[in-house]
């Protein structure tokens, strides 16, 4: 690449902010987007991405099934300018067992906000994407949401992240009155405080008023003191604002606010843009890091199909990791080592659709009818072959026997049963014992299955009977003991699409009796991501 647009690549890279909203399901993952798309001036009411009943139609739920529970099961990207920076924001799943698939699209990004319900404090899934984002080396930014009604109190959750993620807080806003008794945020820095003015329904931009250290003293003496002393308090504790601690996820900066109120989210969306990082070097299977201005790579972190009913699609998602993408350019697909052409490219905004001509690092585009693409594979543009590490998968922990209910439709059952594992909605696994046309299906949540069936029906009209398996846990194995272990009443062999071997037991008796059987076996179950 010339001098000249390796400057400019680095430039537009420099710009990009690409994150990822996170949480426990109902902590207000939509409710946010929609206020930082609103604060951004990238919607114009909220409503229109969540589509709650009575506001406008939506924009990131697709499926029938997401209105009927009120989930987000779907990925959005959107991308938005704020002040200087453009912020790439990558919706994630919303409930609590799309682990997997939220999994693939945290390595899309480079900073997470993690929401928090102030009233529940970390739920299990909070605590599980904590671990995702510590395991991929990803910076968090915590916001406590739902500060307008009663919870607990922000120096408690302080404790609490700091007890359970290792993370000292360092607050950027903090809470002037306690949870449910709500004036607005104090600045530590500047030691001045916002006030809120709510609007109905809290549809429309929220007027603050900014009040000087004297003003907010005048008018809300002691919650004013109080908001002042514990942030001071914390501070000589835990320090002041560094970035570096941020960036090593030694320390997570602190937001409060209220985002059905649309309260606090400008000094997070300032934040963003400011001090969240840019997309840096990433590093291929052979550990060599390609630094943002080298030639074009990119890498697919997501299939979604049927985002358009009426035209039966199936789009790649790939972060663009280094160079520009240009709509018509032709790739190589590292996997297979042939040409990729990239005449249909789209940035997707929920069902809206937009061609997309030119992509800089950070950015994600939308690959359409790109039958060739699996998760996980690798783009590049130059004549040195790149390939990105594969996609990890997390270990299953639900297990289903998948059989076709309507004999007349095998093809379309293993045609939607490969895609939605493509997909990550769930692990396809096949067993010797139970033959091609009964996979079992590994999930982390059992919420999962529900998906499959329901998009099995809907989508690749291939009604489906699921049977519990009772295995509730999985060790990944090697050839070897895969040829032991086949038959073994007390464990059963399965492999997954990419070839690895799985052996799934029922508990840890079963587990300790194999290995007492054969010692020279390792036989450790998958926690986590594997
Ligand atoms: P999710 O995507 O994380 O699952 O959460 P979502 O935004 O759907 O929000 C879950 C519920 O929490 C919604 O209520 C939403 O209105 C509410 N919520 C979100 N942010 C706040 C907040 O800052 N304060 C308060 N008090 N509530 C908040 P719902 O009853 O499920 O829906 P709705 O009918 O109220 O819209």
């Amino acid at each position: 690449m010339a001098n000249e647009s390796s400057a400019q690549v680095r430039e537009q890279a420099h710009k990009r902010r690409s994150i990822a909203v996170i949480s426990h399901p109902d902590a207000g993952k939509s409710t946010l987007t929609e206020a930082l798309l609103l604060h951004a001036s990238a919607i114009g009411e909220a409503g229109a991405v969540h589509g709650k009943a009575g506001r406008r139609s939506t924009v990131s739920d697709w499926m029938d099934m997401e209105r009927a529970r009120g989930i987000s099961v779907n990925s959005t990207v959107i991308q938005f300018p704020y002040d200087e920076a453009l912020i790439n924001l990558v919706d994630t799943p919303g409930h609590a067992d799309f682990s997997e698939d939220t999994f693939r699209v945290l390595t899309a990004v480079d900073a997470a906000i993690m929401l928090v319900d102030a009233s529940k404090g970390l739920e299990t899934q909070t605590m599980k994407l904590f671990d995702v984002c510590r395991e991929r080396g990803l910076p968090v930014i915590t916001v406590i949401n739902k500060w307008d009604r009663p919870g607990k109190e922000a120096l408690a959750l302080v404790d609490e992240i700091a007890e359970r993620t290792g993370m000292r807080s360092m607050p950027k806003t903090w809470p002037v009155g306690e949870a449910g008794f709500f004036h607005g945020l104090l600045d530590p820095q500047h030691q001045t405080m916002q006030r809120f003015r709510r609007t109905p329904g809290g549809t429309k931009k929220v007027v603050a008023d900014q009040l000087s250290d004297a003003q907010a003293q005048a008018e809300y003496s002691d919650a004013w003191a109080t908001a002042k002393e514990e942030a001071c308090l914390l501070e000589s504790d835990a320090g002041s604002y560094d970035r570096r601690a941020f960036l090593a996820q030694e320390a997570t900066p602190m937001f409060f606010g209220s985002a059905v109120q649309n309260i606090g989210i400008e000094a997070l969306l300032a934040f963003v843009a400011e001090e969240a990082p840019p997309p840096g070097a990433r590093a291929d299977t052979d550990s060599r890091k390609h630094p943002v201005d080298e030639d074009f790579s990119a890498y697919v972190f997501k299939i979604q199909t049927g985002m358009d009913p009426a035209h039966r699609d199936r789009i790649a998602f790939a972060r663009v990791c280094s160079g520009v993408f240009e709509r018509g350019m032709v790739a190589t697909h590292a996997q297979t080592g042939k040409p990729f052409a990239t005449k249909y490219a789209q940035k997707a905004f929920g069902r809206e659709r937009e061609t997309v001509d030119t992509a800089w690092p950070g950015d994600v585009v939308g690959l359409v009818n790109a039958a060739a693409l699996r998760p996980g594979d690798t783009l590049y543009g130059g004549q040195r072959t790149v390939v990105y590490p594969r996609l990890p998968h997390f270990a299953p922990e639900y297990f289903r026997e998948a059989r076709c209910a309507d004999a007349g439709k095998h093809k379309q059952f293993r045609r939607g049963i490969h895609q939605l594992g493509e997909e990550g909605i769930v692990q396809v696994l096949h067993s010797e014992r139970r033959g091609a046309q009964h996979p079992v299906l590994g999930a982390v949540g059992p919420m999962q299955f529900d998906v499959v069936v329901e998009r099995m029906r809907g989508e690749f009209n291939a009604p489906l009977h699921l049977d519990v398996l009772d295995y509730s846990f999985a060790c990944q194995i090697d050839q070897e003991a895969g040829e032991v272990l086949t038959g073994h009443r007390d464990c059963e062999v399965v492999a997954r699409e990419d070839g690895t071997l799985l052996g799934l037991f029922p508990n840890s008796w079963k587990l300790r009796s194999v290995k007492r059987q054969y010692p020279d076996l390792t036989l450790e179950p998958m926690r986590g991501i594997a």
